[in-house]
């Protein structure tokens, strides 16, 4: 296993990227930490990206780890086959996954890091008692299906209670927020106990991606040493 980036971690969304550019925008991306790959079915959301054919290519392409975002129904069935494409890490939605535990489990025992992601009206309660069962929890602050959307702050006091709970069990569970995280939003959501973030057009829209990268990472860990 290759060593683990440490906190806070920068993982731009490719959402954001030039779908015909995409050798070219993976490599922008370098200096961070994973490449976030949004898979859409045009059913769990109502949009449409790429399947595991794409995830391949993309993977065999990347400078970074890939974390692959399934934003899909039926998850217990599909997210295996991103596990054994080579993806370092592969999250779920809470809400689409029939059998969350096991299916952590079985993404862990192909060798990927197990995520599970819950929506901003999902309450995180229920995944107290299965921290150990996943390496990231995926708060999303905006509700999953585009890029480009405003950064949801009712999010945030879910995100504390997560981290708080988090700490108290020892648990060494990565927490990411992914929507609208930008240099005005990444300190907030630092401060709220975020360890790992996604970030599309901030990043992908910025004149100089490689410097959009340093600067969000810088201001997580700023936020994150003052809180
Ligand atoms: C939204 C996706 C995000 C999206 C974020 O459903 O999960 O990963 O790419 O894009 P920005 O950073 O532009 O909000
Ligand atoms: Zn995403």
């Amino acid at each position: 296993m290759p060593e683990l980036p440490a906190a806070p971690r920068i993982n731009p969304s490719i959402l954001a990227a030039d779908f015909v550019n995409m050798q070219r925008d993976l490599e922008r991306i370098a200096s961070a930490d994973f490449a976030h790959v949004d898979v859409m079915d045009n059913h769990f959301v109502p949009n449409l990206t790429f399947g595991p054919q794409m995830v391949e290519r993309i993977q065999a392409t990347s400078p970074v780890p890939l974390d692959v975002h399934l934003m899909i129904t039926d998850p217990d069935r599909w997210a295996p086959g991103y596990a054994e494409l080579g993806a370092a890490s592969v999250t779920f939605h809470l809400e689409a996954a029939s059998d969350p535990i096991a299916l952590a489990r079985r993404l862990r025992d192909i060798g990927a890091r197990a995520g599970v992601a819950i929506k901003p009206g999902t309450p995180a309660e229920s995944l107290y008692d299965m921290l150990d069962e996943f390496d990231q929890i995926l708060v999303m602050t905006v509700e999953p299906g585009f890029g480009g959307q405003g950064f949801m702050p009712e999010t945030m006091p879910k995100l504390r209670s997560l981290s708080d709970e988090a700490k108290r069990r020892g648990s060494s569970v990565w927490l990411q927020v992914d929507g609208g995280i930008s240099d005005r939003t990444i300190e907030i959501a630092s401060a709220a106990g975020a360890d790992t973030f996604v970030a599309g057009s901030a990043v992908y829209g910025a004149d100089d991606v490689e410097a959009a990268v340093t600067r969000l990472r810088e201001l997580a860990r700023a936020a994150s040493l003052e809180s």
